[in-house]
């Protein structure tokens, strides 16, 4: 029996008042289990197991266990950082050093970010650079965007709590482009999903901790996010994500490939199976831990939906690895 079925059990036993079939929690989680292979996600798994599964009585009893009453949705998602609006609008031909310098401008984190990021040791150079539109001109304008992008929405995440999930989103979001760029889909729209890929996990995490019980029993069991998400909280991160992006200027398959970023199997367009494989490549490679069920299976899927070889991305993971050395 996995830890998993031994804790719905137990909580099973505890509230039931006479003997539950023996087999009733093994088939919900097996049910969970098979929702890869139906191309439903973990909330729908669970809800057409309690609507067509007939377990007797024990089974109104579970469900109210592991089936919060209303979906939760946090009341205070985050709001997207004004300059974020405005880095989104200029494209590639759009973005321009007098419109980047006039961004960075407006506001003195974003500023001085801008400087740091042009005086870092990777651009190697002896001169300091104390000018917003030298340090455009440094940086060049793509990586000059990245770079206020990332102060922008990383204000989101400033406490201490949070730092884990803005270093695990940069992570992604680098290994997003780079994956992007090999299957000739557009590198800085991949970026920009993998930086915003966890934000759902943002509204869950800035809960009071009570609220937060329930997940964390899940989690300790061995539920892997996911899993422990919906059951706490009927949705999970990826769906919270894509609801929260819908209110932000950020184009719509940006929001879509957030919401399938861990079911590539469902993957309607490359970029939601990049965004698997940049998350995935995280967990190869030890920055994180999995965040749902079934990888190996699921990673041989985004290979063939985006036309790369394993061997590609075990190559991308050694260049890769330098990198996410180098943010960590
Ligand atoms: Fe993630
Ligand atoms: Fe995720």
């Amino acid at each position: 029996m996995n830890r998993r079925v031994a804790l719905l059990e137990s909580l099973l036993e505890a509230r039931y008042p006479g003997n539950p079939p023996p087999d009733l929690c093994v088939a919900m989680d097996q049910a969970v289990e098979f929702a890869v292979c139906e191309g439903r996600s973990i909330a729908e798994a669970i809800a057409a197991f309690f609507a067509e599964d007939d377990w007797g009585p024990a089974q109104k009893t579970l469900e109210d266990i592991v089936r919060p009453g209303v979906q939760f949705r946090p009341s205070a998602l985050p709001i997207m950082p004004k300059a974020v609006s405005s880095l989104l609008r200029l494209t590639e031909d759009s973005a321009t050093v007098d419109e980047l310098e006039r961004i960075a401008a407006t506001d003195p984190v974003l500023a001085a970010r801008l400087l740091a990021a042009s005086n870092s040791a990777r651009h190697g150079s002896r001169f300091q650079i104390v000018r917003l539109r030298e340090a455009v001109m440094r940086l060049g304008v793509l990586e000059a965007r990245r770079a206020l992008i990332a102060s922008s929405l990383g204000g989101l995440f400033a406490s201490t709590a949070l730092r884990e999930l803005w270093d695990h989103s940069q992570i992604v979001a680098d290994s997003a482009a780079r994956i992007a760029t090999t299957c000739g889909i557009d590198p800085e729209t991949a970026w920009l999903a993998g930086l915003v890929h966890d934000i759902g996990r943002l509204g869950f995490a800035t809960l009071p901790a009570n609220a937060r019980v329930a997940e964390q029993r899940w989690l300790e069991a061995g539920f892997p996010l996911v899993y422990a998400e919906t059951l706490a909280f009927g949705n999970d991160h990826a769906s919270l994500g894509e609801q929260l992006l819908r209110g932000w200027e950020i184009p719509a398959f940006v929001g879509d490939a957030v919401a399938m970023h861990h079911r590539p199997e469902s993957a309607r367009s490359d970029l939601e199976a990049i965004l698997f494989l940049a998350e995935d490549t995280a967990v190869r490679l030890g920055t994180c831990v999995a965040e749902d069920l079934w990888l190996d299976m699921r990673r041989r899927i985004a290979c063939e939906r985006t036309g790369l070889e394993l061997d590609e991305l075990r190559e991308m993971d050694a260049r890769g690895n330098v990198h996410h050395r180098a943010i960590a």
